[in-house]
This record gives C-alpha cells, sequence and structure tokens, in this order.
C-alpha cells in the first residue's frame, strides 16, 4: 500500500519542479560532436569561462552565457559545478541580463575577511565582479560591477550601488581580482582594449578602487586586448615562482581570429614589469581554438594554478555545426614555468588522468592490438595518447588520426622548419574558408619530443615537448571511430612511453 503513495508524491514534486524551465528535460549529451571529456552547456550559447573559483569542496564555473539561444546575445553567467574539475553539473543560470546590461566576462573571488561587508553573518561568501555592457544614449558604456552570493554561487544579489568603477569608456572590459595577502588587499586587472593596455588596481573591500599603474602596448597588440589574468606561477621543481599575466587578443592573431599571449616577469605589488629574459613572451596555446582561459582563484595552498579557457575562435564561433548548444571548455591545465638552454617557458598539463579506463601500449610505431581485436572493438574517441619520440630519425614525424581513408588530422614535428603542428586541412566537416588550417609552434630541438593527445569528438588538444608547447584545435570528422598512424613508418616511440586510453565521459553516471 505504501508504495503508490510515494510514487504519487514523488510524481507530483517532480511535476511541480518541472514547471521551472531548468528541469523541463534531463540534457543528454550524446549529439553528434557533443564533447564528451569536455564541458559544454546542456543548450544554448556559451564563450569565455568566467568566475572560476573552488570554494568549500566545490569547483564553480561560470560562463558567458545566453539563456535564449544558440547565438551570442543577452549575455549572462551560466554556472556549473565539480568537485574533481572534471565532472560538471549545470545548474540555473547565475547572474542575468537584466535592465538592458549585459553581463560580461569577469571574476568570482572568495572574500575570506567579509572585506565588503555582505558575508555577515558568516565571515566568507563569494563575490563576483564583472563587466556590466550597456547602450546608452552616448553609446556603449562598460562599468566593473559586484554581486555577492550568500548560499555557494546558487543565488547572487547585485550591489546596489553599482557601478564600482566607472571609466565612461566604451571598452574597458574582464576584470580579473585575486587577494594580495602581504599588502591585504584586492588587486584587480583589467582591460583597455584598443589601447592594448592591462590597467592595474586595488581595493580594501572591492567596492572603491585605486589606479595603480599600466601595462602596455607590448608584445602583439594586432587586435583588442581582452581577458587579461595575473598570476603567480611555481616552477616546475617548485623552488621558486615568477608572475605572469595573460592577454587575450582578438583578431590579428598569429593562427588566425583569436588568440592569448602571455609575458613573465615581476608584479611589485603595483606594476607588472617584463623580464628581459629570452622566452618572457610566447603563447599559451598556439591553436586556434583556445580564448579567454582564466586561472581558479581560492585554490587550496600548494595547489598549482589551473587555467581553463572557451575552445573555440570568433572567426567562426557562431558557425559552429553543434545542436542544440554551441560553444565548448578546455579540459583543466596545471601551469607551471621552467628555465633551460632555450629559456624561460610556460608549462601546462592537463587534468585528465582519472577519466583514464582501457589502454593499449604503443610499441614502436604500431599499437599493441590485433587487426581484428580493432574491428571488433574499434578505438573511439574520447581518448588519451601519450608517446615520445626517440631522436628523430625523418625530418618529419608524428602521429595521424584517420576516420576514414579520406579523412585524419596529422600531428607531428617538422625538425628542418623547427616546428610543432597540426593539420587539420583533411580533417572533415570543413565549416568555412577560415577552417581549414595547419597550426605551428616553434619547437627546439633541447627538448624531448614528447607528445600528450586529448581527442574528443569534436576537438584535438595537443601538448608538446615537456608541456611547453599547447596547441588547440576542433575538429570535426564523420565518426567517433578512428585508427592511429605513426609516421614515418621507421619512426620509433622510446619503449615504455607510448600508451592510449579510452576515456570514460564525463557525463556518464
Ligand atoms: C571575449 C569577450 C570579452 C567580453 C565577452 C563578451 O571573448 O569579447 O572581452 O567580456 O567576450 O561575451
Amino acid at each position: 500500500m505504501a508504495k503508490p503513495r510515494i510514487r504519487k508524491v514523488v510524481c507530483i514534486t517532480a511535476l511541480a519542479l518541472c514547471a521551472l524551465p531548468i528541469c523541463a528535460q534531463t540534457p543528454t549529451y550524446n549529439q553528434p560532436y557533443r564533447p564528451q571529456v569536455h564541458f559544454s552547456p546542456a543548450e544554448n550559447w556559451t564563450n569565455d569561462p568566467n568566475g572560476l573559483v573552488y570554494f568549500q569542496g566545490e569547483y564553480h564555473l561560470f560562463f558567458q552565457y545566453n539563456p535564449f539561444g544558440d547565438q551570442w546575445g543577452h549575455m549572462s553567467w551560466g554556472h556549473a559545478v565539480s568537485t574533481d574539475l572534471l565532472h560538471w553539473q549545470e545548474l540555473p543560470v547565475a547572474i542575468p541580463e537584466k535592465d538592458g546590461i549585459m553581463i560580461f566576462t569577469g571574476s568570482v573571488v572568495v572574500d575570506h575577511e567579509n572585506t565588503t561587508g555582505f558575508c555577515a553573518p558568516k565571515n566568507d561568501c563569494l563575490v563576483a565582479i564583472y563587466t556590466g555592457h550597456s547602450q546608452t544614449p552616448q553609446g556603449t558604456l562598460q562599468t566593473q560591477n559586484i554581486a555577492f552570493s550568500l548560499d555557494n554561487g546558487r543565488t547572487w544579489t547585485r550591489y546596489r550601488a553599482n557601478p564600482v568603477l566607472d571609466l565612461h569608456l566604451a571598452g574597458f572590459r574582464d576584470p580579473s581580482v585575486s587577494w594580495d595577502p602581504t599588502a591585504r588587499h584586492w588587486i584587480m586587472a583589467v582591460s583597455l582594449p584598443k589601447e592594448h593596455k592591462v590597467r592595474f588596481y586595488s581595493s580594501p573591500n572591492l567596492k572603491e578602487w585605486t589606479q595603480l599603474s599600466d601595462f602596455g602596448p607590448a608584445g602583439d597588440t594586432d587586435g583588442d586586448w581582452e581577458c587579461p589574468d595575473l598570476l603567480s606561477i611555481p616552477s616546475t621543481n617548485g623552488k621558486s615562482s615568477i608572475w605572469a599575466l595573460k592577454v587575450g587578443l582578438n583578431p590579428g592573431a598569429p593562427q588566425g581570429g583569436s588568440g592569448e599571449q602571455y609575458f613573465l616577469g615581476n608584479f611589485d605589488g603595483k606594476s607588472f614589469t617584463q623580464s628581459s629574459e629570452p622566452g618572457s613572451h610566447g603563447w599559451t596555446n598556439y591553436g586556434k581554438d583556445d580564448y579567454c582561459a582564466i586561472s581558479f582563484n581560492g585554490l587550496p595552498k600548494g595547489q598549482k594554478p589551473v587555467l581553463l579557457g572557451w575552445m573555440s575562435n570568433w572567426q567562426y564561433a557562431s558557425k559552429l555545426p553543434t545542436s542544440p548548444w554551441r560553444g565548448q571548455m578546455s579540459v583543466p591545465r596545471r601551469l607551471s614555468f621552467a628555465k633551460d638552454s632555450t629559456g624561460l617557458t610556460l608549462r601546462q598539463e592537463p587534468i585528465i588522468v582519472p577519466l583514464r579506463g582501457r589502454s593499449i601500449a604503443i610499441s614502436g610505431s604500431s599499437l599493441d592490438i590485433s587487426d581484428k581485436q580493432q574491428d571488433e572493438h574499434p578505438i573511439r574517441t574520447p581518448v588519451e595518447i601519450r608517446l615520445r619520440f626517440e631522436h628523430p630519425a625523418a625530418e618529419v614525424f608524428g602521429v595521424k588520426l584517420y576516420s576514414d581513408k579520406q579523412h585524419w588530422t596529422e600531428i607531428g614535428f617538422d625538425t628542418s622548419k623547427k616546428e610543432f603542428y597540426i593539420d587539420r586541412t583533411r580533417s572533415g566537416g570543413q565549416i568555412i574558408p577560415d577552417f581549414p588550417i595547419r597550426t605551428t609552434a616553434p619547437m627546439t630541438t633541447d627538448r624531448p619530443y614528447d607528445l600528450t593527445l586529448i581527442v574528443d569528438r569534436s576537438s584535438l588538444e595537443a601538448y608538446a615537448q615537456d608541456g611547453t608547447i599547447a596547441m588547440t584545435n576542433l575538429i570535426y570528422p564523420s565518426s567517433p571511430n578512428f585508427t592511429i598512424q605513426i609516421f614515418p613508418k621507421d619512426a620509433r616511440t622510446l619503449n615504455g612511453t607510448g600508451r592510449l586510453w579510452e576515456l570514460k565521459s564525463i557525463w556518464e553516471k
């Protein structure tokens, strides 16, 4: 007798809940090209990650989101949470567009000491600092604003005295805020896109801001500067640290469209100075599809910084052949820096190991698996591949991923051109003229010829030469099944270094 009653209650509750738009349908994550190890919203448009923060056991990923469609517009902050940086649960929109003010890119900090006074009666709470973008009779206006959450990011209250920073400018955006434990105040890095400058401010309470200094123009200035991020990065051996300033550039990046450069140097609490050592200017990603990456605030002490970006490019983001969503994030990467005979360099190590499933060794230049086994149980994306080549027997060597006989993506080292490259001109699913491309990064003979590849349903993330090169490209092969060829035939991987892992989908329960 009890059973039907329980069922009725469950049914009524479900009906009541499903009146809310968020649970109208259980999202499915199995459409063609749907990323299996990368976050994408169940539906609609996303671009930059926003407000990455760790707080009370949860990682928060806010993201530029259009709740009403799969094109850019009505920008609001979408929200997802994770306990391991890999499995994400999407939550209702955190901060929606309101009164004609769109919610552009920004940060979230943990206000540990209630410097804002927002957190009472608690000592700490989450505070978001974002750009408000609106059209006024005088034209476009971008200002910096704050909002706070007393329930771990689920609901947000805007500060009644917003904006907290208004220079009456059309281009003034993407605040990146962090706590300076020495000076005991907040530091903001914010972009003046057309001037190619990052401006620094300090504040005791996130409400009143004092201008400190400007960095730039410097490095590449062919496009707007967006999405700055200032962070301290430990050396690989953990014995020292260096400051990094990362800045998005759009359009005009070396591979076309949007790209991201970094500067290594010193931040003295007021201004950032680029180091004069070789390697102090580089690109966080040499592919076409990694933009506006930012790092997590509030990570537990001792953890290396974690960077996560938007896997797309403004050149064709609105045309990607996916439905009912458009846009996806990279996997998170732990950052460190190294100094070797080539100079200073940023290093990135993707967080992926917890998703590993069945694995197959790669020895010499082939997979340890018979043709019959391959036929019966074809390799399907998502996969991770790691290998290291012996000192090269050929000028050009690498890996080809075939989705059928006519279509493949090539990843390789060209020692005569001193280039690492990904060629997606024959990957299939070409969208627009800017899509087929061979992206390149300078390589050096002083670092190992190693490769880590993360191949998902519609993307390829490559890390080479000890993580000093990261290259991310979207690809749209006709099928998730693929075969691997290591080339040339006599290329050899170092004994015991080659392995392929099938990866478990982050959407499987
Ligand atoms: C970069 C960007 C940011 C802006 C946001 C708007 O991709 O243009 O500068 O805040 O996107 O969606």
